[in-house]
């Protein structure tokens, strides 16, 4: 306990020398009974929730926490934090308005596959930022923060890393791509000169926190989609089992099925990427035959695009633990469904299924593959990330091979 005092009082000092926060944090950790409901708003109203410490966004001390957030994060939705419009209230931390919807939250916290017992919408959690106030010496957050209350599970899960993206990062509505990226997360509102440590582990970004790459582009250039390599990529997540058929049988119906089960490693959302916002995750499907020659070349750029009619996300969520892609209209080289589905070790699971429908014009899935793979007595496929891991499967259990239809499981 006196341990934890020296802790607060010490931070206390930092902070309060910085200017980043004010004498009501003082009074709120001494005196720190927190009225029921106070925090799911920025400022219940009465002066309770994160007012009290990071004083008044619009006017106050600092100043400047408003315009910081809306310039130098190139926000142009004010309903990403206000429930109805710019200067509407109360602000709340885990919803806001259309166009928004998860509050602050939305950069502040991760997507958990949670709902608000408040709202009852899904909602993203601040596990990292509840973490990383505790690593700051702020323990109120967990009188009410507590495994199975407020709608939490129990126990809390896992802190997702530094690399995954909250929800509001990659929208069109801001500048934030990179949750790595101090560059772009960093503003001069507070003294440091890192961004946010979003998972709470007490290392903000590139190159301080393990699991950040370099951050390769600071701006909203858009990057090439992912291309296969000559040869198979090494270091990919290995599938323990597995499938491959390519059924070119009748020209114009070619067949493509992809399964890859039972990944060897535990898996998590983050490592297949993000291909929901625009600016996110690329991927490539590629075939290799018996002397590791690309046989087949599958590009799946379509991360926030729509597909069908009437017009619906091409990507979706699996929970938390992947993603799945579905288009009728077969754009992306004939692919109609694809499955990146992560857990445990050995539970993963990606499926790809593509397909041509020649009467409606569609001859998008490449051909001639079966043919390529004719002699060959084993197969590789890969699926490579624009962004994070890749994934393969050798199969070597060829049950045909002659020329029109290649089908083999594995491994
Ligand atoms: C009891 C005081 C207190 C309250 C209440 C409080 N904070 Fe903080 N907060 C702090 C302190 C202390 C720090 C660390 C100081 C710093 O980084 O300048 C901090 C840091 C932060 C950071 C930076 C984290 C990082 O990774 O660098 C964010 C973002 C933040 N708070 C948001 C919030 C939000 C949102 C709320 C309301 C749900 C809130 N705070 C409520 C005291 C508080
Ligand atoms: C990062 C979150 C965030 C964004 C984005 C944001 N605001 Fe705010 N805004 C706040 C908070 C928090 C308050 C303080 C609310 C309170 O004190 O209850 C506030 C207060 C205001 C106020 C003062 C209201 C009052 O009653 O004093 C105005 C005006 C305002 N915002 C306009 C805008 C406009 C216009 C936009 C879009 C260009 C915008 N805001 C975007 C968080 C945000
Ligand atoms: C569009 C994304 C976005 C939204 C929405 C957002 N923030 Fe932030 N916020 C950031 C980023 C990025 C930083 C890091 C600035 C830095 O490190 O210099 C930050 C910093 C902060 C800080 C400064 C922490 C410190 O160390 O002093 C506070 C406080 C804060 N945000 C509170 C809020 C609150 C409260 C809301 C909701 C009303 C909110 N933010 C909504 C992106 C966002
Ligand atoms: C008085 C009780 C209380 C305290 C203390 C409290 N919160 Fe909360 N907080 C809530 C409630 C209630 C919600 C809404 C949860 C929901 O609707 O599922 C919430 C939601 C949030 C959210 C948005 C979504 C989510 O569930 O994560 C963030 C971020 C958050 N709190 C951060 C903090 C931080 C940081 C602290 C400590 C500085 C803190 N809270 C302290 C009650 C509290």
């Amino acid at each position: 306990m006196i341990r934890f005092e020296r802790i607060e009082l010490s931070k206390l000092a930092t902070t309060v020398a910085r200017g980043a926060c004010c004498a009501a944090a003082l009074l709120y950790i001494f005196a720190s009974a927190p009225a029921a409901h106070a925090y799911p708003n920025y400022d219940d109203g009465a002066g309770n929730g994160c007012v009290e410490c990071h004083t008044a966004f619009q006017g106050g001390n600092p100043a400047k926490l408003h315009a910081q957030h809306i310039t130098k994060f190139g926000i142009t939705q004010c309903n990403l934090c206000h429930p109805s419009g710019g200067g509407s209230s109360p602000v709340k931390t885990y919803w806001s308005g259309p166009g928004g919807g998860l509050g602050c939250a939305g950069c502040h916290g991760n997507d958990y596959g949670e709902t608000s017992s408040l709202s009852g919408l899904p909602k993203a959690t601040g596990y990292g930022l509840r973490q990383a106030h505790f690593n700051a010496g702020v323990t109120v957050c967990s009188t009410c923060h507590i495994p199975g209350e407020l709608g939490s599970p129990s126990p809390f899960p896992a802190i997702l890393p530094e690399n995954v993206a909250p929800p509001y990062f990659g929208q069109a509505t801001n500048g934030l791509r990179n949750p790595c990226d101090r560059a772009e997360e960093e503003s001069t509102m507070d003294a440091d000169t890192t961004g946010l440590d979003n998972d709470g582990n007490g290392f903000a970004d590139w190159p301080d926190d393990v699991n950040c790459a370099e951050p390769t582009t600071t701006t909203t250039t858009t990057t090439l989609p992912v291309q296969c390599e000559a040869a198979p990529t090494a270091g990919c997540v290995v599938a323990d089992g597995g499938a491959l058929l390519v059924n070119e049988k009748a020209a114009g119906k070619e067949k493509l099925k992809v399964t890859m089960k039972k990944l060897h490693t535990a898996v998590t959302q983050g490592q297949f990427g993000d291909p929901l916002a625009a600016g996110g995750t690329s991927y490539a499907i590629c075939i290799y035959d018996q002397a590791d020659q690309l046989r087949d070349s599958i590009s799946v750029a379509r991360q926030g695009d729509s597909c069908g009619s009437p017009p619906k996300d091409c990507w979706a969520v699996v929970s938390t633990k992947g993603y799945k892609y579905g288009d009728k209209d077969l754009t992306a080289d004939g692919i109609q469904k694809m499955l990146l589905s992560g857990g445990d070790a050995g539970k993963g699971k990606i499926v790809v299924s593509g397909k041509n429908n020649a009467p409606a014009g569609q001859t998008a899935l490449p051909t001639g593959v079966a043919a390529l793979l004719q002699t060959s007595t084993q197969a590789t496929v890969q699926l490579l990330t624009s962004d994070a891991s890749c994934f393969g499967l050798t199969v070597t259990q060829v049950k045909k091979a002659d020329g029109s239809t290649f089908s083999a499981t594995g491994p």
